[in-house]
């Protein structure tokens, strides 16, 4: 996301991190507003902090390897204390997201799920009532067509998801495909979610509906809001 400015996502990003304790098994969500998360636990592991992190995506872990801080890996780990991460769109009164614009969603939620409290990031920028950004949705290469089906049948308009810098489709870190399914105004956020896992081939999708313990809103004037 490149709206917020880099003071909103570094207030939210350090307000969550404050949240830390020694001790902690750490979720490191994906993005620049975790990112700030990232680096500010890694200058506390400097000073003495004693955490260890898990990596949501092959970006986060890239960070925290950079800042020091020790990993556990993803597939050893039932639970975490506590994760932070950010989200593409925030819908505060339906405790409902959308994530997966790095398409790190699938990771992502594992280590959401597994939190006892998940704690989301954000500048001003990312808040809206209904969610309105495209659903980021996972699949399995192979179930594609099938899977642009379920989504048309759900109401939504499909886009594989390509890269800038390469000639064809984003890869995901799991070797899967991602389309950006627009469905509008998200009225019933918790309804589409279900419609989603169900169909086949769909590995995960972007919206994260009643998982949210806290979020955490940066503003331009570098000060950070809880929210929940
Ligand atoms: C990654 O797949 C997403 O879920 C990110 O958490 C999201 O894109 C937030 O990134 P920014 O903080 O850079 O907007």
């Amino acid at each position: 996301n490149t709206a917020g400015t880099e003071a909103a996502k570094r207030a939210a990003g350090e307000a969550a991190a404050a949240e830390v304790r020694d001790g902690d098994v750490v979720g490191l969500g994906t993005g620049s507003t975790a990112a700030h998360a990232i680096r500010d636990l890694g200058d506390r592991v400097d000073d003495g902090l004693d955490v260890e992190g898990v990596a949501t995506s092959y970006q986060s872990r890239a960070l925290a390897k950079e800042v020091g801080i020790p990993l556990l890996s993803l597939s050893d780990v039932a639970r975490v204390d506590l994760a932070i991460d950010g989200a593409d769109q925030v819908a505060l009164g339906a405790n409902a997201l959308v994530k997966g614009g790095g398409a790190a969603h699938a990771r992502e939620k594992v280590v959401a799920s597994a939190a006892d409290r998940f704690l989301v990031v954000a500048d001003g920028s990312k808040l809206a009532e209904p969610l309105d950004y495209p659903v980021p949705v996972e699949v399995l290469p192979d179930a594609l067509a099938r899977v642009e089906r379920a989504v048309r049948d759900a109401g939504g308009d499909p886009e594989l998801r390509s890269a800038e810098r390469k000639d064809g489709p984003v890869v995901t870190d799991n070797g899967n495909l991602v389309l950006d399914c627009d469905f509008g105004a998200v009225g019933e956020a918790r309804s589409l979610a279900g419609t989603l896992s169900a169909a086949p081939g769909v590995v995960e999708h972007g919206l994260f509906v009643g998982m949210a313990d806290a979020v955490f809103v940066g503003d331009d004037d570098g000060d950070a809001t809880r929210r929940s």
